[in-house]
């Protein structure tokens, strides 16, 4: 069953795809036995949604250890921190009940400012569009590597934090001041900006100043929780028990993801580990979480299993979901539509963004993606990693779910993937991390039979309808036996989980 052992006393629970895979309700049953709960990657990007005693809280850029009052929760070195939204979201759980005494942040956090926010949600209004969160997330990893980024640690001494926030604000200036003073100023009055306090004129567009205010305030409210906290997971590791709680999917990752459709932080195993100061190797055991019968996907991007294609795409970028609810009162989950699948799918299995509301595009299990996250970057070792996969309950009505197995190649003829070239037609059972071939991969599908029944309520495998048991057979023979499928999620409650 999922858990810690003697031998396994540091865990990782890592996505497969691109996100909102269930993570926070694995992380959520690892947690309760656990010393310590870290994230290490992303920042308010992430929602992960966990029901705790019956009621459901969304959790953006506190671990899942807040829930537990004995635990350590840690936003650790690589995570992106936004003051106003972490303490928003403290303010939250301590109304809640929730006691975050055992909260820890990393003084070496990267700082998100209202500078990178602003960069963040301009450029996504006015062209390269990503469909990121707009939390200020890559320009802030961006102004880590161009090297006039802040860490958390500037919050606590005042003449620093001037310092680089005015050097920050020079170094994007140039930028800015190409787009209209009306935009700036729209997106610095949003809600969650405290409404314009940060802007000051069509010149100077930032009130340092009042940052200034806000960020030594969050300083002084969290001083003595801003540690060392690679120094803190690095002495704990083989005494407590430690649980890494990834953010994203590995099909989002800076490194291995579907580039440039990603975020801006590794969240593989490796980035998650690095991101607490630790290494892979000093993680035990890595539960990778993965839905079936069917994948989302938040943002733009590649999807070769999208049910509808480019229609639903389209559709998920310019709708909410009251419209939704209102053009497809009762779409048919058996539909020979596709589109129509897709949107039965999503209605039925509230596949909207837990932090943006977005419509998340629907798209079958895609194993030539599911073989590139479990070999990609040295891959899991078999034995230290197992699949959990989620969401099969949403399989209950289907009449017939499809697994993608392998791809058709359907770009342009010779289109170059390092010394090979793609013809038309080729077979691919791993998917290319190409942009361009990526988006010309046709899927090959494996029908396979719907189990009909409902698995809530199943707690045993011996209990699980055969169709399904052939259902899972399929995913492990495709995807490879080195990492074997664990255990099933069928319902958003921690026992709802049965182990294989
Ligand atoms: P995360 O970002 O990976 O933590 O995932 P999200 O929380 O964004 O989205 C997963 C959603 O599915 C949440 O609302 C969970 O409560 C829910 N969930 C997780 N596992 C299951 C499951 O097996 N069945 C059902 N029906 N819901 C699940
Ligand atoms: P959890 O932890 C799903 C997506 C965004 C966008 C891309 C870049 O809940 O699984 P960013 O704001 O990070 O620069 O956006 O990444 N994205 C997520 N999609 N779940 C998440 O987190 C995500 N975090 C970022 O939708 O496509
Ligand atoms: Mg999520």
């Amino acid at each position: 069953m999922i858990g810690f052992t003697k031998d396994r006393t540091t865990i990782a629970v890592v996505g497969a795809q691109w996100g909102d895979e269930g993570k926070g309700k694995i992380a959520d049953i690892l947690a309760r036995d656990a010393h310590i709960v870290a994230r290490g990657t992303g920042g308010s990007n992430a929602g992960h949604t966990i029901i705790h005693e019956g009621t459901a809280h969304v959790l953006h850029q506190l671990p899942c250890g807040i829930l537990y009052p004995n635990t350590l929760s840690v936003i650790g070195r690589g995570a992106a921190v936004n003051p106003l939204a972490l303490t928003r979201e403290i303010n939250a759980a301590t109304d809640a009940g929730m006691s975050c005494h055992g909260l820890r942040i990393s003084n070496h956090a990267r700082l998100v400012t209202p500078i990178e926010i602003l960069i963040d949600r301009i450029t996504e209004a006015e062209g390269s569009a990503i469909g990121t969160t707009g939390r200020g997330i890559g320009p802030t990893y961006t102004a880590h590597v161009e090297r006039r980024g802040l860490f958390v640690n500037d919050t606590l001494n005042k003449e620093e934090l001037k310092k680089k926030l005015q050097h920050s604000v020079e170094a994007v200036m140039p930028f800015l001041r190409a787009f209209h003073p009306g935009t700036t100023r729209r997106i610095l009055g949003a809600d969650d900006m405290e409404k314009g306090a940060f802007y000051k004129d069509p010149d100077s567009i930032f009130n340092i100043d009042a940052i200034i205010d806000v960020y030594r305030e969050f300083a002084r409210r969290f001083r003595e929780r801003i540690v060392n906290t690679d120094r803190l997971i690095q002495s704990n590791v083989g005494k407590q028990k430690i649980l890494l709680e990834g953010s994203q999917g590995i099909l989002l990752s800076i490194e291995h993801g579907t580039y440039p459709f990603v975020t801006s932080s590794d969240s593989t195993l490796p980035g998650l580990a690095e991101g607490v100061g630790i290494q892979s190797r000093d993680v035990d055991h890595t539960y990778v979480v993965a839905k079936a019968p069917y994948m989302t996907r938040v943002g733009d991007g590649p999807f070769p299993t999208e049910l509808g294609g480019k229609t639903s795409a389209q559709w998920c970028k310019n709708n909410t979901k009251e419209r939704e609810i209102e053009e497809y009162p009762e779409p048919d989950i058996n539909s020979d539509e596709m589109f129509e699948r897709g949107v039965a799918i999503r209605r039925l299995g509230n596949e909207y963004g837990s932090t943006t509301k977005r419509l998340r595009r629907i798209g079958w299990l895609d194993i030539p993606l599911l073989h590139h996250a479990l070999t990609c970057g040295g891959g899991f070792q078999s034995g230290r990693a197992s699949i959990i996969l989620t969401k099969l309950d949403m399989g209950d009505t289907m009449d017939d779910v499809r697994l993608c197995i392998a791809y058709h190649y359907a770009g342009k003829k010779g289109y170059a993937i390092g010394s090979s070239r793609l013809l038309p037609g080729k077979r691919m059972c791993v998917a290319p991390m190409d942009q361009y071939a990526l988006a010309n991969s046709t899927p090959l599908y494996r029908e396979c039979r719907g189990w009909k029944c409902s698995l809530r309520g199943i707690t045993s495998a011996n209990d699980l309808p055969r169709a399904l048991l052939e259902y899972i057979a399929a995913i492990q023979e495709y995807a490879g036996d080195d990492v074997k499928i664990d255990a099933i999620s069928v319902g958003p409650r921690g026992h709802e989980t049965i182990a294989l």
